[in-house]
This record gives structure tokens, sequence and C-alpha cells, in this order.
């Protein structure tokens, strides 16, 4: 049994996606269950972080807003999701929860199926939260050298760049007031915040030229009022679909030991 654990879910493709692979595995008595656990009280997270091990559980998927508040309740934390500072997945081995982060190398396997090279892009995340860190720390790792972080709270950007900068001495990584979008010009645009996902006002204001790409890793509306407006001026547009489904896979072994079938994984996301 294996929990995706956050707040909202109702928009939540893990699911569908999981229980498919599952089942293209042979593992028909494995399921994959959404489990709604909201910010506040902030008590709650923790409780059922530990209450996977009573309950029995093989894994669990972490989302937002959970990604990074969970790392104390955990017994030992891979290498990745270390040098990342957040955990998208869990294993739960020999009644010890072992954290890891799939989300960095999903990225950048959707990059690569895009035919996207990011390396001397200039590069621009909207962001700062626990899907940022592992985009951060999958591109610089991958030798991205100019990248710059803005946030509604300058703080959280401002934290991430004196983490990352000694790491990665090389590489200029600035941060800034996600208000100023529009006045940064950069190759790659990604935005890494939950805004698009609701209909709330939409904060990030911009334009966009034909030679830029512009990533969102929401799915849930597939095309943001960010990815609209690129689209609309000509720029390649992204979703998280692909995102979705690398992370996924690379989770998905991590569980059942397995490789996942990612054309029945496919086939579910992107139906025809
Ligand atoms: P995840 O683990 O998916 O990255 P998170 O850590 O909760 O989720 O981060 C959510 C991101 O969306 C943050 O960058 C957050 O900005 P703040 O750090 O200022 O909270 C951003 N975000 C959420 N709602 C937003 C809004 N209405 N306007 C702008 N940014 C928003």
């Amino acid at each position: 049994m294996v929990v995706i654990i956050g707040w909202p879910l109702s928009h939540s493709l893990s699911p569908l996606m999981q229980n498919t692979a599952f089942m293209a595995a042979g593992l028909h008595d494995w399921y994959y269950i959404p489990i709604s656990v909201p910010k506040y009280p902030s008590t709650r997270i923790k409780e059922a972080i530990l209450g996977l091990r009573a309950l029995n559980f093989r894994g669990a998927n972490i989302t937002i807003p959970h990604k990074e508040v969970i790392l104390p309740f955990l017994d030992h934390i891979h290498e990745t999701a270390q040098n990342i500072g957040a955990v998208n997945t869990i294993l739960i081995d020999d009644e010890k929860l072992i954290g890891y982060n799939t989300d960095g190398i999903g990225f950048i396997k959707d990059l690569i199926e895009n035919k996207i090279d990011p390396q001397h892009k200039k590069i621009l995340i909207l962001g700062a939260g626990g899907s940022t860190r592992a985009i951060l720390y999958a591109l610089l790792d991958h030798g991205c050298d100019d990248i710059t972080i803005l946030n509604r709270t300058i703080a959280k950007a401002e934290d991430l760049v004196k983490q990352f900068k000694p790491r990665f001495p090389k590489a200029s990584i600035d941060s800034g007031n996600l208000s100023d979008a529009s006045c940064i010009k950069a190759d790659l645009i990604i935005n890494t915040t939950s805004v698009g996902m609701n209909d709330d006002l939409y904060p990030i204001n911009m334009s966009f030229s034909p030679e830029q790409i512009v990533y969102d890793i929401i799915y849930q509306p597939r095309m943001t009022p960010l990815l609209t407006k690129a689209q609309h001026d000509g720029a390649k547009v992204i979703n998280g679909l692909g995102m979705l489904l690398y992370q996924g896979a690379e989770a998905f072994s991590i569980w059942t030991g397995k490789k996942a079938d990612i054309d029945m994984m496919k086939k579910c996301l992107y139906p025809i």
C-alpha cells in the first residue's frame, strides 16, 4: 500500500498513474491512495508520517505543502534528497522511513524528452518552495550556471541562493521578488509556484517571445494562465505532465524494485 499525502489533492493524477503502473507490473495487491493532510494544525503532518509505519505502508509520495517540513520525522534521508533539502518519496523498509527526492530527475528527464538542453541557458525560476529546491539542484548539478529565482516571499528565494551558492560557486544564482518577473529576460522560464492551479487572481504578469521556453510544473489545468499567455506570444510551452510521469516512474522503482511501464503510465496521463 502506498499513499500520497498533501493539500490540496483533488487534482492529483498520481493515484490513477501509479495504480495503472502496479497493474501493468502484475502487482495486483498494491494500491495507491490519496490522503489529504492540511498544513494546519502543523502537528498533523508529523502524526501522518509516523503513522505510515504503524499502518504498514510500503511507501508514500509527499506533495505540496509538506516536502520540506517532513525531513526531521524520517529515519534516513537519501543523498539526493539531503542535497535538495526536500523529500517527495518515502520508502518504508525494515521499519525505517527513508526519504528520497525524484522531482529533480523527473524534471530533467522531461526536458530531455522535449529535446531541451538547459546548459548555457539563462534560466528564471518562479517560486522558492520544495519543488523549486529539487529543480534548482537538478539544474545546477546538470551544469546550468545562470539562474534567477523570484518568489512572493523574497526571504525564501534569498535562502535558496545562500544554501546553493557555496556548493556551486561558479554559477550565478540570483534572487528577487516575483512581481519583478516581467523585468527579467530568460531563455527558459519555469513556474514552480502553485498559482494557476485554481482561479485565484493571477499574480504573474509577463510577455514572451518565440525563442523562449515556458515550463509550468502544474498539470491541472493543462494550460495555466502563464502557459496560455506564453503560447499566445509564440513561446514553446510545456506543462507538468511529463515531470509527473518521470518522477512517478522513479518513485515506483524505489517502492517495488521494478522498472515502471512508462508507456502504460503515459497512456493514462495523455488519453487520446
Ligand atoms: P511545493 O512543495 O510544491 O514547492 P510549497 O513548498 O508550498 O510547495 O511552495 C509553494 C510555492 O508557491 C512558494 O514559492 C509560494 O510562495 P511563498 O513562498 O511566498 O509562499 C508560491 N505561492 C503559493 N501561492 C502563491 C500566490 N498566491 N502568489 C504567489 N506565490 C504563491
